[in-house]
């Protein structure tokens, strides 16, 4: 069994607080136990970090490597449009195959508008529908998360004693520094509840309602039926735009995302990660009536790297790649085996789990009896306990998220996924101290 040490990455993480804060570029890279990793290179479904190890990569980059890293036809797209120039502020057909091959792939993209990150994509989808209505209110859900902006970062992670009634969550501001008057402008429900959307959005006043349409930042967590039908049909009923947040399960979970996978069209639909397989691209796409709105320059939308033509270059390719013959099959094959096998390793140490969501990107519940149906239902998960697991995984070679979120790619093969899972049992063995409260429990 592989034994990892991670001393480099964490002398050299040390040493480079002094230049940056947490020496991290992002909060989500801060926490990561035993210590931020610093990598070297990465390669199908392996990561190289500066200690000399060879990592099996579930993290992915938080969701965008559907293809594993270095894909060849991604690469040799973005180093051919690399000669051709860098950035051009306008217009390139790079941009028009892309936009074509999204409407030609999700359901709701009658038009395409491209930024450079989620959170953008999302401020953009908010703006629109704000303009389209005439509305100020949004309605959001608790553990549901859609950018570190200030606007949208409300309760996304909300700690327990501050959660107030499910029927009528309490908002929570999740960063110091936040502007709180944006609170006013959001409604925070409890996701897969029905009746708590058709109650809202029958006072008339909201212009946009915003969900991920399956949970994956908290949880692996489906919608129960009929539940995106009854939201659809409240909104389209009460003037409401419904916008799928599809950041991660946008080209990971289908080639038409979560709304292909679940059969309900949102009016807008965010897009990011997997639709460059690493590049920074983002997108908005959604009915042409609110979406042409932005022709006429009312509604302002700029971004100076939005387009930019290397990062368009890699979405058609990977957009190509992910169109060919049987890869999202793959991908639902190898993860569905990979659940299994990690379901059987916690059931073999008789602990309690739930592994739930989709094949390309589950959440591993540590803790939990049965599946939840939304962010309360993940009260109960010892994150601690998990987090021991997690490090003890990586010390055997596999790097997963501390929080419980899986991401497979196209690159994880059954060899990949049975070292991986050998890993796991060791690592079960290796945190047993850490673990064995919840037998008891
Ligand atoms: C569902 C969802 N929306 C929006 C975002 C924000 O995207 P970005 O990090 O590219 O700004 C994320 C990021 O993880 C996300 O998971």
């Amino acid at each position: 069994m592989t034994e990892c040490r991670f001393d480099r990455s964490a002398e050299r993480v040390r040493e480079a607080t002094a230049v940056m804060p947490g020496g991290v570029s992002s909060n989500f890279r801060l926490g990561v136990a035993p210590t931020p990793l610093v990598f070297e290179r990465g390669e199908g479904a392996y990561l190289y970090d500066i200690d000399g190890n060879r990592l099996i990569d579930y993290y992915l980059a938080l969701g965008p490597m559907v293809l594993g890293h270095s894909p060849a036809p991604v690469i040799e797209a973005a180093r051919a449009q690399l000669e051709r120039g860098l950035l051009y502020g306008g217009q390139s057909e790079l941009e028009y195959q892309a936009a074509t091959k999204i409407t030609e792939m999700v359901p709701c993209a009658d038009r395409v508008r491209f930024a450079s990150s989620g959170s953008e994509a999302v401020q953009l989808a908010l703006r629109l529908a704000r303009a389209a209505t005439g509305r100020r209110m949004v309605v959001k859900f608790e553990g549901h998360y859609h950018g570190w902006l200030d606007s949208v970062l409300w309760s996304n992670a909300t700690p327990a004693d501050q959660m107030g009634p499910e029927d009528d969550p309490t908002p929570y501001a999740a960063s110091a520094g936040q502007d709180l008057v944006t609170g006013e402008s959001i409604d925070v429900l409890s996701w897969n509840r029905p009746e708590q959307v058709i109650e809202r959005l029958a006072k008339g006043d909201v212009a946009a309602l915003i969900m991920e349409a399956a949970m994956c930042n908290t949880g692996g967590i489906f919608p129960l039926d009929g539940y995106l039908e009854a939201v659809r049909e409240a909104c389209t009923k009460h003037g409401t735009i419904l916008i799928f947040d599809e950041v991660i399960t946008g080209f990971r979970v289908g080639p038409g995302g979560a709304q292909g996978r679940f059969g309900v069209t949102p009016d807008l639909a965010t897009f990011a990660k997997a639709i460059a397989n690493g590049f920074s691209v983002a997108c908005v796409a959604g009915r042409a009536d609110i979406m042409d709105r932005l022709s006429d320059g009312t509604i302002l939308h700029g971004g100076t790297y939005n387009a930019q033509p290397m990062a368009m270059a890699a979405t058609v390719a990977t957009l190509d790649e992910l169109s060919k013959q049987g890869v999202y099959e793959g991908m639902e094959r190898v993860g569905t085996r990979l659940m299994n096998g990690i379901r059987d390793a916690f059931a073999d140490a008789a602990l309690p789990v739930v592994v739930s969501g989709f094949p390309q990107i589950f959440n591993v519940a540590l803790g939990l009896k049965e599946p939840a149906i939304n962010y309360r239902g993940m009260q109960g998960v010892d994150k601690a306990a998990y987090r021991h697991l997690t490090t003890a995984m990586l010390g055997h070679g596999v790097r997963a998220l501390e929080r419980g979120a899986w991401f497979l790619s196209a690159a994880h093969t059954d060899e990949i996924v049975d070292d991986t899972l050998a890993a796991l049992r060791a690592a079960i063995e290796t945190a047993e101290p850490h673990l064995a409260h919840l037998r008891a429990a």
